[in-house]
């Protein structure tokens, strides 16, 4: 006999959406309440909140291909990349991105999200073993979830931790992912190792280079590159647009047959809108402003290292940089909310993470460097962000 299921009360229509309300007030409770803050076109704050590391997202070169682009081809792709959503600016856009990073091919999605989920769920499926870092992003957990694998978390950057869940799986395909730079430190996964364990156990390897593409390796070619990995015939990468590159969208790069195969069998690709041509147009300007200015990604780090330091030595606790990203501890979520605000008043915005945007539990500040940063910016922010600690800021373990 099944068991009884929950008492079902007849509801007033306007009462359905009541269960909302309590969770908004727990969420409040919690200090977790989050809006939207929109900005106008310019501003005088100073943003160290955003992604756009190297500063191209309003370069004239880059904003203006998408201009040209979306005059040229159409606002949107006017369909799925099977059908008529891809343009000839998306092959180009993906011969290129190949070319630049060493693989035999890639393949853009609209965004690093859809890219994430279309890599992990169509290289792996119910007879999959996946094992990941417990601190991916957000887009590979829901790639995970979605996919009908067994999955194991393993502890964060922990390359022995991988090889014995690998070695204790229960299917015969594996798929190991991670991270290259961990969207909330900043710290960066130990990818030579983790191909190494990969290979012992015959697994795969996909590594999220989100915020390692632009930022690291020979002139912006993303931490798989810096790694020697590029272009090995176990390992996928994904990137995304949205950030180094100042564009939208992201893609997959790895081995000719990969990429095949996640045409005819990624649903994030296949039942999804092409990229927008003015995008795919921006994200090559963008390449061509990384190939003419190679020097553009140790600009990021400088200014993410001067961040790091002069904010260790006013006694906080920051991690310490791979890439662009630098995270400083907060005492707890309401202390990040009204830190991170008290800096925006004084014209720093800076990201505010908080569970569960934080793996761990712990609430931060989280300051993203720029290409653009002059010395003089770096040292205002880290004299407003240290003036501005809460008092337990400095005690956070
Ligand atoms: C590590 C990581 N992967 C993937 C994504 C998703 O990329 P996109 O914003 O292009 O969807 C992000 C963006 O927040 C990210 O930080």
């Amino acid at each position: 006999m099944n068991a009884p299921g929950p008492a079902i009360h007849a509801t007033q229509p306007d009462q359905v959406f009541d269960w909302l309300d309590t969770e908004a007030a727990n969420r409040a409770e919690a200090g977790l309440t989050r809006r939207l803050r929109p900005r106008g076109a310019t501003s005088d704050e100073l943003d160290l909140a955003g992604n756009d590391y190297l500063g191209l997202a309003r370069d004239k070169r880059v904003a203006g291909a998408a201009a040209a682009a979306t005059l040229r081809w159409g606002a949107g792709s006017t369909g799925s990349r099977l059908v008529t959503g891809s343009t000839e600016l998306h092959s180009e856009l993906e011969h290129e991105l190949a070319r630049f990073c060493g693989v035999q091919a890639a393949l853009v999605f609209s965004s690093g999200f859809t890219a994430n989920l279309g890599a992990v769920t169509a290289l792996s499926g119910g007879e999959s073993a996946i094992v990941t870092d417990k601190y991916i992003h957000a887009s590979l957990i829901e790639g995970c979830r979605l996919s009908r694998a067994d999955v194991a978390a393993v502890a964060h950057g922990d390359p022995s931790a991988v090889a014995h869940a690998l070695a204790t799986r229960r299917k015969a395909r594996a798929l190991v992912v991670t991270d290259s730079v961990f969207s909330v430190d900043g710290d960066l996964a130990p990818l030579g190792e983790l191909s190494g364990v990969c290979r012992e156990h015959g697994a795969a390897l996909l590594v999220d280079d989100a915020h390692g593409f632009g930022v690291l390796g020979e002139g912006g070619r993303g931490a798989v590159h810096e790694a020697g990995l590029a272009g090995q015939p176990d390992v996928v990468t994904t990137v995304t647009l949205s950030k180094a590159f100042g564009a939208q969208g992201g893609a997959v790069l790895g081995p000719r047959r990969v990429i095949k195969h996640l045409v005819e069998t990624a649903r994030s690709f296949i039942f999804d809108t092409g990229l927008a041509p003015g995008s795919a147009a921006a994200a090559l300007a963008a390449l061509g402003v990384l190939r003419a200015e190679p020097d553009l990604p140790d600009k990021v780090l400088t200014a993410a290292n001067g961040l790091a330091a002069g904010l260790r030595e006013a006694g906080l606790r920051v991690s310490a940089p791979a890439g662009a990203v630098v995270s400083v501890r907060a005492p707890g979520a309401e202390d990040a909310k009204r830190w991170a605000e008290a800096c925006a008043e004084q014209g720093i915005r800076v990201g505010c993470f908080r569970p569960p945007s934080v793996p761990d539990g712990v609430s931060r500040l989280r300051l993203t460097a720029r290409a653009d940063l002059a010395e003089s910016d770096v040292d205002r922010a880290v004299k407003v962000i240290a003036e501005l600690a809460p008092p337990r800021a400095r005690s956070t373990p």
